[in-house]
């Protein structure tokens, strides 16, 4: 439950004193019925708030990237640890998104979030083998064997078998890394099988999406355009 005009304010209303105005003025609906409290509570998820009759803060779809920092794990809530969900805007905090998939605590990059349920269960199905590049820091140098062993498909130290991966040699230290999948530290656990501790993981790419430019910490929205490409692959 939050307050009206806070939600208001959140969801691109204006400011609280504008909002003030805005309820004065009897501009503002609540379930249908004109509401002219500030103070008065509302659920998000249940309450129908309308400005001049258009509904705000509805379940619009949303698909949202995020360059995740480290530190901060990919959950909706977490009773020790610091949540990504923290690092969204307030204004994306009541509709609902949640993390498609999932990056380790201290891996860094691109996350995405959406409310549309259909969308997110498409695109962690793991039959989606969307291809995910990650930069990696880490010790040692990959060598051809190494590049011959992720085409092949690793096998992990636990037995357990990867599909066909790229591995990408940048200098000592570095490679690029494409996968299919999304097993549980996936490629730590590959680099690591190959003598490799990784250091530092930043996924760069999803699909057709790229972090580019985008700031750590930060949060931008997809296009509609750019929700069609993910829906397509
Ligand atoms: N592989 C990993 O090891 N960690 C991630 O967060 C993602 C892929």
């Amino acid at each position: 439950m939050e307050r009206l005009d806070k939600f208001l304010s959140a969801g691109g209303a204006g400011t609280r004193s504008q909002v003030k105005e805005l309820l004065k003025a009897g501009r503002v609906s609540v379930d249908g019925l004109p509401e002219r409290d500030p103070g008065r509570k509302i659920d998000p998820q249940k309450n129908t708030v309308c400005l001049d009759g258009e509904i705000l803060g509805g379940r619009r779809r949303v698909v949202l990237m995020l360059h995740k920092p480290a530190g901060y794990v990919t959950a909706t809530e977490d009773a020790r640890e610091r949540t990504v969900m923290e690092l969204l805007p307030p204004e994306y905090r009541h509709l609902d998104v949640k993390p498609v998939g999932r990056l380790d605590k201290e891996t860094e990059g691109l996350l995405l979030f959406t409310n549309d349920g259909q969308l997110l269960h498409r695109l962690i199905s793991p039959r989606q083998e969307v291809p995910k590049v990650y930069y990696a820091r880490h010790e040692g140098w990959a060598s051809r064997e190494d590049v011959e062993a992720f085409a092949q498909g690793l096998q992990l130290r636990d037995g357990t078998r990867c599909l066909p991966a790229l591995l990408e040699p940048l200098g000592p230290g570095e490679s690029r890394i494409t996968v299919r999948e999304g097993k549980y530290h996936q490629v730590r656990r590959m680099m690591a099988s190959r003598g490799m501790t990784v250091l530092y993981l930043q996924r760069q790419k999803e699909g057709g999406l790229e972090l580019a430019e985008l700031p750590l910490g930060k949060t931008r929205e997809l296009s509609e355009a750019e929700i069609q490409t993910l829906e397509r692959e």
